[in-house]
């Protein structure tokens, strides 16, 4: 049977399981998140496959920042690597790339190229790829909450005019729809500070695969299972 995912505009992912795959082998942590770039490179291509237009990754979240400094500099070196190595087939298939997060706390160089790949990609309308980066939901919302309060101080914005649409419009995710899939991997069943608002009526989809094994066959499974489901919002069946 072909699977499509028909009512699947944003799919994000909790890419979990990296340091776990590489002591499993008896492997330095940093082979492990080698490895997850690989299960990255075929989830791209796959949601491609299956047109699903959006698609987040949770790359590195705001309280991975106290990780050993070693592991967080091997970690921007990967991601300056894929940037690199992705650059040309983003182009090649028009996939626009975006990021949330505190994209300012990253080093000068990762950001530059950040920014430089997101400049690039600006016009691109086949899908879009969200890499979130020293990404945190509640300082997300924070920061909204505090734009919106700088508006109201300088006189642009009433406290009234503070609603639902109004603070996601604040949020790194504006103008992105709110996922209606999320994916966590290795076993763990929690969120860990990932799209709390957006995320409010997500299908949620959980295994024990490590993210370095994950691959076509589970996406596909995950997807199916979503086919699958009613979504009730709240409303009679
Ligand atoms: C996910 O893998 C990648 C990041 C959080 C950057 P982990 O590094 O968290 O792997 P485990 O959870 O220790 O196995
Ligand atoms: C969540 O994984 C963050 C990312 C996948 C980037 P963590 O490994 O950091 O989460 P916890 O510590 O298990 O909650
Ligand atoms: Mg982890």
């Amino acid at each position: 049977m072909h699977t499509t995912a028909k009512s699947l505009r944003h799919l994000a992912i909790i890419m979990d399981g990296n340091g776990r795959w590489a002591e499993r082998r008896g492997l330095p942590r940093i082979e492990g998140h080698r490895a997850g770039v690989q299960a990255v490179r075929r989830t791209i291509e796959q949601c491609r496959e299956l047109e699903i237009p959006h698609l987040t990754l949770y790359a590195f979240s705001s309280e991975n920042w106290q990780r050993p400094a070693a592991e967080v500099s091997q970690l921007m070196r990967l991601l300056r690597r894929f940037l690199k190595e992705r650059k040309k087939d983003l182009h090649k298939h028009r996939i626009r790339l975006k990021t949330i997060g505190e994209i300012e706390r990253l080093p000068r160089e990762v950001r530059e190229d950040l920014q430089a790949a997101v400049a690039a990609s600006r016009e691109y309308d086949r899908g879009t790829l969200i890499l979130a980066l020293s990404y945190g939901s509640r300082n997300e919302i924070v920061r909204a909450a505090r734009q919106f309060a700088e508006k109201v101080k300088s006189g642009q914005a009433d406290p009234s005019e503070l609603n639902e649409e109004t603070l996601a419009a604040g949020l790194d995710t504006a103008g992105i729809p709110d996922p209606d899939l999320v994916i966590r991997t290795s076993g763990e069943i929690r969120l860990s500070n990932f799209l709390l608002w957006q995320a409010s009526y997500a299908e949620l989809w959980f295994t024990d695969t490590l993210w370095p094994d994950f691959g076509k066959r589970e996406l596909t499974e995950a997807v199916e299972d979503f086919n699958r489901r009613h979504r009730r919002y709240g409303k009679r069946g």
